[in-house]
């Protein structure tokens, strides 16, 4: 018999698909009894953070009796430095979900529209649909965004709009010229959230430089994180910026202790080592054109972005090639959960494991 208390279940929740992860490596160790598996699969930097970084961790972990500091104060103002913003300008957030979530929390109410690209990153439509929203997917045009008909799609009920700045699993971002041209006449009262979680990667001139842009608009979220090139993904830290009066909002929103102490010390400790993470973004570039060389050469379609992932196209069913190459010990992202059948996301590794992917992706396609 099932369980009365389900039906008292609110039922934004319950539309809600459940998130699927990247399978764990020790998951597929344990399944397909493998002792080496390579996990390329949740855009994760394959490297452990600097040395300097492991150094505050284990500091800050004699601490972890107290609670940590809920305002994240030292962060805050060194981020602050960094960004050439004030203080009271940033919100920080267990990992940039939770910012992504703190935003539709604040404002957000059931059957407001929320407008965002499809195929995009499915945080933006899970938090959404749990709090009600009537999603509103705007098809890519190919593999970018059609900001024009984003636009299009704001209406009176419109209360977000999510860019992924690139975004996954295309890994493209809007131009500069694109961006200006869709913010030109945007209602300011819409929020657009630009989600930046992977800026440390971009050098092109043409990438927009958001955190600029709130010196003339209100009306802007930029998310960034430290899980992708400070390879902190697994403390959960990430942060918001925005116009002050709508950081103070979006702080309301947020649980009173969300980012640990350890994450803390580790976001503060890698900020000081950028020549260890600039060392990392040049070889990952590198791999990421290797990796294209080779996927061209094997005959495959692929959207190289911006990022250090790759989405390419498969000629099989994506699910039976993504299973193919965990039974050898490779995890790649299955991209049917983006409604993409024939697709696979990988990520870029370290060089010997980028190699090990190419060459099991060679024998299974
Ligand atoms: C586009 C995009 N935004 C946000 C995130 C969330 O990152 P985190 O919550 O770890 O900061 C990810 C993670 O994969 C992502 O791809």
């Amino acid at each position: 018999m099932s369980n009365p208390l389900v039906n008292k279940v609110n039922k934004n929740i319950l539309n809600v698909n459940p998130y699927v992860p990247g399978k764990p490596i020790e998951e597929v160790k344990r399944e397909f009894g493998l002792k080496s598996v390579i996990k390329l699969a949740s855009n994760e930097n394959p490297y452990p953070p600097s040395p300097k970084v492991i150094k505050a961790i284990c500091k800050a972990a004699l601490t972890v009796n107290r609670y940590p500091d809920g305002s994240c104060f030292e962060l805050r103002q060194k981020l602050a430095k960094r960004l050439k913003v004030a203080p009271q300008q940033l919100v920080f957030g267990c990992g940039s979900d939770e910012v992504i979530v703190m935003a539709v929390r604040s404002f957000v109410e059931p059957g407001d529209e929320v407008v965002m690209a499809k195929p995009s990153f499915l945080v933006y439509s899970l938090a959404s649909a749990a709090a009600g929203a009537k999603l509103v997917e705007v098809p890519l045009n190919g593999l970018r965004y059609n900001l024009p008909a984003m636009k299009a799609a704001v209406t009176s009920r419109t209360k977000i709009v999510f860019i992924g700045n690139p975004d996954n699993p295309a890994g493209l971002y809007p131009t500069k010229p694109e961006l200006d041209e869709f913010l030109k006449g945007f209602p300011e009262d819409v929020l657009v959230f630009l989600d930046e979680a992977y800026f440390e990667y971009i050098k092109a001139k043409d990438y927009p430089d958001t955190v600029r842009l709130l010196k003339k608009r209100k009306n802007l979220v930029v998310a960034r994180t430290f899980s992708k090139i400070y390879g902190l993904a697994g403390l959960r830290v990430g942060y918001g910026v925005a116009d002050i009066e709508i950081a103070g909002i979006l702080d309301r929103a947020r649980e009173p202790f969300n980012v640990t102490s350890l994450a803390q010390a580790a976001a503060l400790a890698a900020l000081d080592d950028d020549k260890y993470y600039l060392r990392i973004i040049k070889e990952q570039t590198a791999e990421r054109e290797r990796l294209c060389v080779a996927l061209a050469a094997m005959g495959l379609e692929f959207s190289k972005g911006a990022t250090n992932f790759i989405q390419v196209r498969v000629a099989k069913d994506s699910g039976e090639v993504v299973l193919a190459l965990m039974k050898s010990g490779v995890i790649v992202r299955d991209m049917s959960a983006w409604g993409l059948k024939n697709f696979i996301r990988v990520s870029i590794g370290t060089p010997s494991e980028n190699t090990r992917f190419l060459k099991v992706l060679k024998r299974e396609i």
